[in-house]
């Protein structure tokens, strides 16, 4: 089984890029052949600003190392060191119906929003499509959010593969359905362009004034709370374990639990889950080098492969 994903640098990963795409990617990794990899060009269409590009970059490559990507299981690249992939995508755009990407959800939002796209977003899921089938994929782990660029993607190869002969696999997508999408502090799902997220790797005052911001009602201690409607809770079970869950469950539907407590206990359980990944950043962050290596090395590995499906895609429509 071969396993994909891209992971776009557009800010600092929070708990919701954690809960919803790398713990799945950690998981991944022992299960099949993984591909991971940097979204930097897709990055392009929201990041203008090349020392921030860098920079995130940086970070996103730190953050899955130090979290437990390892690149002996993994292959772990940039998507801008593998040229086959745009490559490939102006391929794939030749077969790839306007409709289709009229209706997809982040081209939609934005002309929803008055805004005016630019042609990279419009064109987002065929980079994407570019960036599965060039390795062969054939699951795709993603947040929720993402499915409809995976069904997208099937679609495209499923209608180049009629055109020119089985040149394609057909990837699925693979979501975890216990986590759903991860509340924000202000309990609207968790996102960098909310400004509501947690970073996975805040701590000390930084986590503890975050955590702090995390919107709760006015209700007096004693009054009894439904949890679900909680943000706090919310948050708490997707890292206590099920036991200590329950717990809060009773305590808060039973009225006494003081938010505070509720959240004190959330930053020990931060503390205690990403306590050794924070070390081993800060570790790796002084070995800048090795993280460059660790990429191109990645980016060696993944071209073998791209090139192998490139040059047959342009066999298939008669580019050879
Ligand atoms: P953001 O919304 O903060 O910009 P991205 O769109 O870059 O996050 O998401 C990266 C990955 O993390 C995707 O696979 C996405 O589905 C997942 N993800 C992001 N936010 C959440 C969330 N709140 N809950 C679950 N998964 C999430
Ligand atoms: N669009 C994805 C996101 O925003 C990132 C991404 C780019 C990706 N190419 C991909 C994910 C290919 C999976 C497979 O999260």
């Amino acid at each position: 089984m071969r396993i994909l994903s891209g992971i776009q640098p557009s800010g600092k990963l929070h708990l919701g890029n954690y809960l919803g795409a790398i713990q799945q990617h950690l998981d991944l990794q022992d299960k099949g052949e993984a591909y991971y990899f940097i979204a930097d060009l897709h990055a392009l269409t929201t990041v203008k600003d090349p020392r921030l590009l860098r920079e995130h970059i940086r970070d996103v490559a730190l953050d899955y190392l130090a979290l437990g990507l390892d690149p002996a299981r993994a292959t772990f690249y940039r998507q801008a060191d593998l040229p086959e992939v745009p490559e490939l995508s102006w391929l794939l755009t030749t077969v790839t119906p306007m409709g289709l990407l009229e209706r997809c959800h982040s081209y939609k939002d934005k002309i929803a929003k008055g805004l005016s796209p630019d042609h990279g977003l419009f064109a987002y899921p065929v980079l994407m499509a570019a960036d599965i089938l060039i390795v062969d994929a054939n699951v795709v782990p993603v947040g929720r959010d993402q499915k409809q660029h995976v069904e997208v993607t099937r679609d495209i190869a499923l209608k180049f593969n009629n055109l020119y002969g089985e040149v394609f696999v057909i990837p699925e997508d693979r979501i975890l359905p216990e986590v759903g999408a991860v509340p924000g502090v202000d309990g609207q799902k968790m996102s960098k362009s909310y400004g509501n997220d947690i970073g996975i790797f805040l701590e000390g005052k930084a986590l503890r004034e975050r955590v702090m911001a995390i919107v709760t009602d006015s209700a007096p201690v004693e009054a009894p709370k439904n949890p679900d409607a909680n943000n706090v809770f919310n948050l708490l079970k997707l890292f206590a374990a099920p036991e200590e869950t329950a717990e809060w469950r009773e305590r808060f539907t039973r009225g006494g639990v003081k938010y505070s407590e509720c959240k004190k206990r959330l930053i020990a359980l931060l503390d205690e889950r990403f306590g050794p990944a924070r070390e081993r950043r800060r570790e790796l962050a002084s070995r800048p080098d090795d993280v460059q290596d660790v990429l191109r090395e990645g980016a060696r590995r993944a071209r073998a492969v791209a090139s192998a499906t490139l040059a047959r895609a342009r066999r298939a429509c008669g580019l050879d």
